[in-house]
């Protein structure tokens, strides 16, 4: 059994790319099942988020594995395997528990630290096993993935300073506004008509940046208007006007600033909707939705400037010089983390020989057992028995502990696999016929 990972993320893959794999949540059960219905696939589960879509699986062998995953994906995405895989990474054993690992810290993510990827790997644990597409050992991996997140986030001070994609795109907004000055800095929001479409996890985040950053007051829409009052109820002292998505048109013609982060599966601004208002002002639209909420024919209408989430490299590296120093001081944490998993996983290579000494033993006991109950006759009671009983098994515990301890200790893969032939030729262990 193997542990691989395959799948892309803004580090190999672009937007539009990335975009056609994403799984949202109502699809993940049937997503989860057709991987498992795979017969190289015994555990799988789905990391899907604005960045990446990954899927990790424990497969029987490496190589079958990773291709019925490709195949899922270029099914899933439309796009054919060939078009697919230079945009894909595979890892294996180690090297996929290390990638794991450091995605969850967020020293894989877009804004280096950020906190939603820990959720979003929560996320992925709940799903997996809501769904029982994972089994004990990928629910051991993503529970000390999640563990190993937290470590870093209190121990490390990676996770201090609000670092979000929603950051970097207020940060993004600040520095075009500069730029069209004349200035390579981040200058403040305040004159600028600020609009907000959408009032989930990552408006609330928008919203708070926008507000540190010195805004004046935001157009915040949402398809459900009462979402967006209650989020605005969270912010009182940044005036925020609440409007439904019917008023969007009205808002893309009077503000100057639209930050767009809704979960719609399709754009919701096109160039023909543009094309079709009479516009005060030149419109910067800065789009985080993945799939993205506007589309890409934008691009060039005279008076708008458009960003996507890939777009957000240009601040996020503005930033990254002294994160990167944090994150490699993360790095000696997780390479820990990643050790004990994976002497876990050595471990349960004993798991055989250990199921077969007791059976073994047990054998013995119940047969040694028999013969002398037989012998005592009618007159031993209950109770007796009992005692005896108890006798032997407190024996053959005792006799199991230490070779069972020594199998499962954390040793090098030679040393567990010497120990093992060695406890299989003194105990006459045969191991079981394969196939
Ligand atoms: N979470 C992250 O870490 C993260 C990071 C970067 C980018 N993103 C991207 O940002 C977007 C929003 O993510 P989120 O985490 O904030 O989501 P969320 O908390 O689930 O909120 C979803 C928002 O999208 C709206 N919405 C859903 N379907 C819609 C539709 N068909 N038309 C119009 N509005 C619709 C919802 O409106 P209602 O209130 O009416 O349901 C709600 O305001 C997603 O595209 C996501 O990929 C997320």
């Amino acid at each position: 059994m193997h542990i691989a990972v395959v799948g892309l993320s803004h580090r190999t893959a672009p937007v539009e790319v990335r975009e056609k794999l994403s799984i949202p949540e109502h699809t993940m059960e049937s997503s989860l099942q057709s991987l498992r219905g795979h017969e190289q696939v015994l555990e799988a589960s789905i990391l899907s988020t604005c960045n990446r879509l990954e899927i990790y699986t424990l497969v029987q062998h490496p190589e079958q594995g990773i291709s019925a995953v490709r195949e899922f994906l270029s099914g899933h995405s439309g796009l054919p395997t060939d078009d697919l895989t230079p945009h894909l990474f595979t890892f294996h054993h180690q090297e996929a528990v290390a990638h794991l690992l450091r995605v969850s810290a967020g020293l894989d993510s877009l804004v280096l630290g950020e906190g939603q990827i820990l959720s979003q790997v929560k996320k992925m644990m709940r799903l997996g096993q809501e769904h029982k597409s994972i089994g004990p050992i990928l629910n051991r991996l993503l529970t000390q993935a999640v563990s190993t997140g937290k470590r870093v986030r209190s121990e490390t001070n990676l996770g201090t300073g609000a670092v979000s994609i929603s950051s970097a795109a207020v940060e993004l907004a600040q520095l075009k506004l500069g730029q069209s000055r004349g200035l390579d800095q981040l200058v403040s929001l305040e004159s600028e008509q600020v609009a907000v479409v959408g009032a989930g996890r990552m408006s609330r985040l928008l919203l708070q940046h926008l507000q540190a950053k010195g805004c004046s007051g935001v157009v915040l829409l949402n398809r459900t208007r009462e979402r967006a009052l209650t989020l605005a109820a969270d912010f009182p002292s940044l005036p925020v006007q609440c409007r439904s998505l019917e008023d969007l048109d009205h808002c893309l013609s009077t503000c100057s600033l639209v930050f767009t982060s809704t979960a719609a599966d399709e754009p919701i601004i096109d160039a023909a909707r543009l094309q079709g208002l009479n516009r005060r002002s030149s419109l910067r639209l800065i789009d985080i939705g993945v799939p993205r909420n506007i589309a890409s024919d934008v691009t060039g209408l005279p008076g708008v400037e458009a960003h996507d989430v890939d777009d957000l490299q240009e601040v996020v590296a503005r930033n990254q010089e002294a994160r990167q120093q944090v994150a490699r001081e993360a790095q000696g944490l997780l390479d820990e983390e990643g050790r004990l998993f994976l002497e876990w996983w050595d471990s349960l290579e004993a798991v055989p020989t250990i199921n077969r000494l007791r059976a073994s033993l047990e054998e013995i006991r119940t047969e040694e057992l028999q013969k002398a109950l037989s012998r005592m006759g009618p007159d031993f009671s209950a109770r007796e028995r009992k005692v005896v009983e108890a006798l032997t098994k407190g024996i053959i515990n005792k006799i199991l502990h230490t070779p069972v301890t020594e199998l499962r200790s954390p040793q090098t893969r030679a040393e567990r696999q010497q120990a093992l032939r060695v406890v299989e030729r003194i105990f006459d262990l045969t191991p079981p016929v394969q196939g």
